[in-house]
């Protein structure tokens, strides 16, 4: 049981760490993301105002080139007339077409260089664009991961444990059925056993001492010690498993162990049916007599009424059953941990899928109402 819980705890541990890791991973792509988004932006802006740039350069340069022409013109028509022209007027031709020559070098220079970098910046782009689609499908994926760790594998990690928890409390109530089984036979037929085999050693000595009349006063008594042993015997292979139950189904054998509960005890039983006969199934019939068999039990046992109730309702797929006394009564929320009787009936209950609700109160008695699906 303890190993049980310190695995229970380890495996709780081991997931959350997984889940912790996968968030922060998740979390870390989105950062990413919204990183390369930013980036992408920046470029974009950049790559508008280089776009701006590159175009007032082309519209620089073709104005440049107009001047270089209209400069080179000049240079050649003031060469050719170099004996109307005065020196100074050549030279300052020769120097604008030059200047001219100049400009135009250093525009087109600087408009190399931005094509180069608009070049860059749209690769940039188109890297930045497959980094943010491959973080995107990360994301989803690792999405997927996070709903398998949080939602699937917790629910089937839980039934799992359920199903564990279960399989235990079956076990334990089965230990639990064997301890009750060996102390009834200890106190019962064990106990009585003994006695009349001390009581038959006696009935040699009376018949030796005293005479055959006070003899058979003892065989007497004795006959009435074994046929009370017989009796817890058989109650006992009752308890154990009503053998009618195979043979007649539930209801005959809840109404034979109503009439035996009426002679072995002062209390009247009253059982009402509605609803069909049909047979249930081999696991439902002997649960369903269980059930009915420890709130009966109850009542004897603890309520001190003087009549047992006990109305079943068959219908199709479900059948309702009704235990009720108008004994002492009890507070259900106040029952110990060493009773049981009860615990073993909400796990009885919870094997065949059924729901139990037990209505009692201190003075007016006690009702335990129980429906079990069938199909
Ligand atoms: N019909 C009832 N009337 C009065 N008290 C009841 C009734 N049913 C249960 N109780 C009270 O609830 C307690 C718990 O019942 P439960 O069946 O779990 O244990 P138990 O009968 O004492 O022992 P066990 O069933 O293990 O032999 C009882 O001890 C009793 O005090
Ligand atoms: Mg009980």
């Amino acid at each position: 049981m303890v190993n049980h819980i310190t695995d229970r705890t380890a495996l709780e541990h081991i997931i959350t760490n997984m889940i912790d890791t996968v968030t922060e991973s998740k979390e870390e792509i989105v950062r990413i993301t919204e990183n390369s988004a930013n980036e992408y932006s920046l470029i974009q802006t950049e790559l508008k105002e280089l776009t701006q740039k590159i175009e007032f350069h082309i519209q620089e340069s073709e104005r440049l080139d107009l001047l270089v022409k209209a400069a080179k013109n000049k240079l050649v028509q003031v060469s050719k007339k170099f004996h109307i022209h005065s020196e100074q007027e050549i030279r300052e031709a020769y120097e604008l077409a030059n200047q001219m020559q100049l400009e135009r070098f250093l525009i087109q220079k600087e408009e190399m260089a931005s094509q180069q970098r608009r070049n860059d910046l749209e690769r940039r782009l188109l890297s930045l664009q497959d980094t943010m689609e491959r973080a995107d499908r990360l994301v989803s994926r690792v999405s997927v991961v996070l709903n398998f760790l949080r939602d699937d594998l917790q629910q089937e990690y839980s039934d799992m444990m359920k199903k564990q928890e279960m399989a235990i409390s079956v076990f334990e109530a089965a230990e639990r059925e064997r301890r009750h089984l060996a102390r009834e036979m200890h106190d019962g037929p064990a106990q009585s056993l003994a006695h009349i085999l001390i009581r038959a050693d006696l009935i040699e000595k009376t018949f030796d001492r005293r005479g055959k009349e006070e003899a058979f006063a003892e065989l007497h008594e004795l006959k009435r010690l074994i046929r009370g042993a017989l009796v817890d015997v058989r109650r006992l292979i009752y308890d154990l498993r009503p053998m009618s139950l195979d043979d007649l189904g539930f209801l005959p054998t809840l109404e034979r162990y109503l009439h035996q509960t009426e002679e072995y005890t002062a209390i009247k039983t009253r059982l009402n049916y509605r609803g069909n006969r049909a047979r249930l199934s081999e696991k439902l019939e002997i649960n369903v007599f269980r059930l009915v068999q420890e709130a009966v039990q109850n009542a004897i046992k603890h309520s001190k009424t003087t009549e047992i109730i006990v109305n079943v309702e068959q219908a199709l797929d479900v059948i309702h059953i009704h235990v009720r006394d108008h004994g002492v009564g009890f507070v259900p929320s106040m029952i110990g941990q060493e009773s049981f009787g009860i615990v073993g009936m909400r796990e009885r209950i919870d094997l065949v899928d059924g729901s139990i609700n037990i209505d009692s109160e201190i003075g007016k008695g006690t009702v335990v109402r129980m429906s079990i699906p069938i199909l």
